[in-house]
């Protein structure tokens, strides 16, 4: 398998052919989607949410992500991985945002970075972009700006807030953004952006005019049960396979079932025979 480049994502755009993203936080899952074929890996900071069990992205730091970013590029060493930059990594100045994104690259493996806000961050994506690195822009539902936001909103679904969401993806592409993703936004305002742009646009819960699909990793498998967004699809339900296989596990081990002979080390009939003639059993 040869490992995927910018060129073969732009090649896709070209042919009508959706680019299959997901989320990943370690190797074992990387590994699986690899095997798989899906197409890219964001190491997101949804991680937060999904793994260390906040109810936000913002307490993610920088060695946090740069660990699980090496982790899922050891467990796909062909897929295409895109490092998120978590809050306060890019926002200070441009020269502190190249040299966190450089980290991604250098000391993760990762092969682009990603970043949320549009316009108000078009200064870090052009530093970024003028250091060689790949960088995908993030308007719509910026989670780590939610608070401005009022939470966890759609967006672009006012005049007012789709003129916004069209200026913030122009600015991104302006900017150098190679990629963009648009999140929880009006499938309509959407096409607009994507029509506008050159630039390939994924989309999650954006609608279907996209270049390809974004999914979190933990809702595609039905792991992440503390709330589900409407674009969410679920192609499994580990959360009950999961919660099945400890309680078969804790009875099991109450009962004396587990562990069975099959699961056991046993010595030689001769060296067990030699132990108990020097102990005299
Ligand atoms: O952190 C993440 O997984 C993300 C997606 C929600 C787009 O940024």
């Amino acid at each position: 398998m040869r490992k995927m480049s910018v060129l073969d994502l732009c090649r896709m755009k070209e042919s009508g052919e959706k680019v299959s993203w997901i989320t990943a936080y370690d190797a074992p899952t990387a590994s699986l989607a690899e095997q798989a074929g899906i197409d890219m890996l964001l190491v997101g900071d949804s991680v937060g949410m999904c793994v260390y069990g906040y109810s936000g992205t913002t307490e993610m730091t920088m060695p946090i992500m740069l660990a699980h970013t090496a982790a899922v590029r050891r467990g796909a060493p062909q897929t295409y991985v895109i490092g998120d930059m978590p809050f306060l990594s890019y926002q200070v100045s441009a020269e502190e945002a190249v040299r966190n994104a450089g980290a991604f690259i250098q000391e993760a493996g990762a092969d682009a970075v990603k970043l949320e806000g549009g316009r108000r961050v078009a200064k870090q994506i052009r530093a970024i972009s003028e250091a060689g690195i790949v960088v995908f822009g993030h308007i719509g539902l910026t989670p780590q700006s939610s608070g401005q936001l009022g939470g966890f909103k759609a967006q672009g679904l006012t005049v007012d807030s789709a003129r916004a969401m069209i200026a913030d993806a122009e600015a991104v592409q302006e900017a150098g953004a190679m990629f963009l993703l648009v999140e929880a936004v009006a499938p309509q305002v959407t096409r607009i952006i994507r029509e506008r742009l050159s630039i390939p646009v994924y989309g999650i819960g954006a609608g279907p005019h996209t270049d390809g699909e974004l999914l979190i990793v933990s809702d595609l498998l039905g792991i992440f049960e503390a709330f589900t967004p409407k674009f969410v699809k679920r192609y499994a339900r580990l959360a009950e396979q999961i919660r099945e296989a400890f309680t078969a596990y804790r009875e099991e081990v109450k009962s004396g079932a587990f562990p069975g002979p099959e699961h056991a080390y046993n010595m030689k009939p001769d060296e067990l025979e030699k132990l108990q003639a020097e102990l005299g059993a």
